[in-house]
């Protein structure tokens, strides 16, 4: 097992100099034995240990690798911050295909480099990794979440990030309509796997005519099964969803990227609230919407279900007390648009200020 703590040229520029930098430490592994290459960054502990998933995935390079460690980490120091954990952010970064490479030995030499930090990070499941995995990693490491119930941990985590997302879209209702109900509200799903699916039984339950697309036909089949008569209807594509007349709501619940300069000048949507991470393709996304009118709650702050699902794995799993923890979305989202108001900005912006916030005040001696 080998423990490189020091870093290649690009890694220090971003780390010490860069604005989007500003990370605590930068932790890269390697275990020749198992093949296992990682990335573990720690962004920040100024809330308390970090805590992020570890991404398995076929990076095209290693820098490629780093540059995303360095960027998810920073995500979760706000998405934590806002969420309202006692948790730093922290992600981790597997390098390489996990359908080809991912072993049982792999995953327990990985354990041992997050176990090495005592502490410092805290692990979790994410894209290419599942709840068995993490099963894996805490045989040698017990700073591991998003476990199986069977091994003390929580299970499934997209039960509350879809409960929260809904949250979320509540909030958005009230504050644009000034009455939180969804009855009767058209909103569009794009991509329905494991929060999607769970967002259509809530939007069901409170009324709302739902349109869903996936690239994945089952994805879609097994919905529109299950509703045969009421209240679903799928459309070809996103682009195709994103047009859809008299849409209210738009929910991106792929992948990252959702909103850029293709689809925000295309949206029908009154309002963009989904569960998908980085939807602002790039910054300025976040006015564009703005200035077209469109509400945007923010991704990271609706999507916190999950993290407050897995957080709670180290206090031993309590599912009512993580729900009504996730219910707070509804009134953090309230509060972006509010200070939003307040402040004459975006809510992206209203959110990075109240997290950027909260962190500057825990460093306070
Ligand atoms: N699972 C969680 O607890 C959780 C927590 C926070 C954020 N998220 C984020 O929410 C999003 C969804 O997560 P998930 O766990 O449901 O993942 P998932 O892989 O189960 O579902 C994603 C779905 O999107 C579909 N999809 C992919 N590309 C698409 C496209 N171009 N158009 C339409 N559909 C497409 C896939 O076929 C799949 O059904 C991800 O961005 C994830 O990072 C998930």
């Amino acid at each position: 097992m080998t423990d490189v703590t020091g870093a290649p040229a690009d890694v220090l520029h971003t780390l010490f100099h860069s604005d989007q930098g500003g990370h605590e430490q930068v932790v890269l592994c390697q275990d020749r034995a198992s093949g296992l290459k990682a990335v573990i960054a720690i962004h920040s502990t100024a809330l308390g240990p970090a805590l992020g998933g570890t991404r398995f995935y076929p990076y095209a390079s290693e820098e490629e690798a780093v540059a995303d460690a360095l960027n998810l980490s920073r995500g979760m120091s706000y998405k934590n911050a806002m969420a309202g954990l006692d948790h730093g952010g922290g992600k981790a970064v597997i390098i390489g295909d996990p359908e080809q490479i991912k072993t049982e030995e792999l995953l327990l030499a990985y354990g041992r480099f997050v176990a090495s930090l005592g502490g410092r990070y805290v692990t979790a499941c994410d894209v290419g990794t599942y709840v068995a995995d993490m099963d894996v990693v805490a045989r040698e490491c017990r700073w591991t979440t998003g476990r199986s119930p069977e091994n003390g941990g929580a299970g499934d985590s997209s039960v509350l990030t879809a409960f929260g997302v809904f949250q979320g879209m509540r909030a958005s209702a009230q504050h644009l309509w000034g009455d939180p109900s969804l009855r009767g509200r058209k909103v569009g799903i794009a991509g329905v796997g494991k929060v999607g699916h769970h967002l259509v039984e809530h939007l069901l339950e409170d009324g709302a005519e739902v349109v869903i697309t996936d690239v994945r036909a089952e994805s879609v089949r097994r919905i529109l099964d299950r509703h045969p008569s009421s209240g679903v209807t799928a459309v070809a594509d996103t682009d195709a969803l994103i047009r859809v007349e008299g849409l209210d709501i738009y929910a991106p619940c792929a992948l990252g990227g959702a909103l850029n300069d293709g689809s925000v000048p295309v949206l029908t949507a009154k309002i963009v609230c989904g569960a998908a991470n980085n939807q602002l393709e790039h910054a300025g996304v976040e006015k564009d919407l703005a200035d077209r009118g469109i509400l945007y709650a923010p991704d990271y702050v609706v999507n916190a279900g999950g993290v407050i699902q897995v957080a709670d794995e180290l206090h031993g799993f309590d599912f009512e007390r993580c729900r009504a923890k996730a219910a707070k979305i509804f009134d953090t989202t309230l509060a972006i648009f509010a200070r939003a108001k307040e402040d004459g900005i975006p809510p992206a912006a209203a959110a990075d200020r109240i997290a950027e916030h909260r962190m500057a005040e825990a460093r306070r001696p």
